[in-house]
């Protein structure tokens, strides 16, 4: 990867830009129009956003506002936990596709397999669910399709009934938190990694094993988290409202981290936590 607009290629030939610029706690309105443009302008041509973020209108207002052609930008946006079944799912991206102003989403994804409302379910909720984005997928609405917070029973219990495998799945990877077991099951079957968190929310700035990294390189922490997410094959999601972290979370193109690192960096287990169990989430 050399640039931004560099991509992974999924399972079905769909290219997709090597970074994505997270949303989640970004509120919608100002903040959300704003750092959606500054990161466009600052060039990110992938945006992630979700039902459950309530900024999908402020991301298509923000794509609009850009003058960019649509078909440049990426844009990702995830099923709410609200939301199961055929019917439903298929509102639920009619919904999407209105509020970002757009007449296609790039990739959607089920934001989480087993949302407390459907506990005693999933597996046929999600089925159903999966049946309407097959359809979306193969009229054309949606250019791809994939997961999130999956771990390998889930996707054993959707490949039961898919005709389509997901061509993503997106889950929390950061150092010290590589769900490996996960990312060898998904790559085994063709989806490609997307890692959401890669700065850890914000808890890896305090990690001082870090910081000795960034000065050894002379590039910023988070730059070496974003880096260390690409090395490792993975398409990270930074996300931030201030623009100038915006920017230097794109100065990721000059340096290569040494394998050494690369693992040091894996190894530093817990550092900044472990992904929620999607079993048990309150939510
Ligand atoms: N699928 C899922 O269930 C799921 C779950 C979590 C996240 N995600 C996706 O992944 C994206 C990223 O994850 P995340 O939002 O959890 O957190 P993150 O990207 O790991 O960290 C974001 C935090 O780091 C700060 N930050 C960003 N760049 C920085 C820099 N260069 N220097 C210092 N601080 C910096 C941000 O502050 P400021 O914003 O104040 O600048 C913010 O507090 C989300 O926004 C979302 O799109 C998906």
């Amino acid at each position: 990867m050399k640039s931004l607009t560099d991509g992974y290629k999924l399972s079905n030939g769909v290219e997709i830009p090597c970074i994505g610029f997270g949303t989640w706690q970004t509120p919608n309105g100002d903040v959300a129009v704003s750092s959606v443009f500054g990161a466009l302008e600052a060039g990110y041509r992938h945006i992630d956003t979700a039902q459950m973020y309530g900024n999908e209108e402020s991301v298509g207002i923000a794509v609009k506002k850009s003058g960019i052609d649509r078909s440049e930008i990426f844009i990702t946006t995830k099923l709410s936990n609200s939301v199961r079944g055929y019917r439903q799912t298929l509102d639920a991206v009619e919904q999407s596709l209105k509020k970002l102003d757009t007449a296609y989403i790039d990739l959607f994804l089920i934001h989480w397999p087993n949302p407390v409302k459907f506990r005693d379910r999933w597996q046929e909720a999600n089925a159903e669910t999966w049946r309407a984005l097959e359809e979306l997928y193969d009229a054309g609405r949606i250019r791809s399709i994939g997961i999130s917070n999956f771990r390998p029973h889930h996707i054993e219990e959707l490949m039961k009934t898919a005709k389509i495998a997901p061509m993503v799945n997106q889950i929390r990877l950061c150092p010290g938190d590589t769900q490996d077991e996960v990312v060898d099951y998904c790559r085994a079957r063709g989806m490609l990694l997307e890692a959401y968190s890669p700065l850890g929310v914000g808890k890896i700035f305090e990690v001082p094993e870090m910081r000795k990294l960034a000065e050894k390189y002379g590039k910023s922490v988070a730059q070496i988290c974003i880096r260390w997410s690409l090395q490792r094959g993975y398409l990270p999601l930074p996300k931030s409202v201030t623009p100038s972290r915006i920017r230097e979370n794109t100065e990721v193109f000059d340096f290569e981290l040494s394998p050494e690192d690369v693992r040091l960096i894996a190894d530093m287990k817990g550092v900044v936590g472990y992904a929620a169990d999607p079993d048990t989430t309150n939510f």
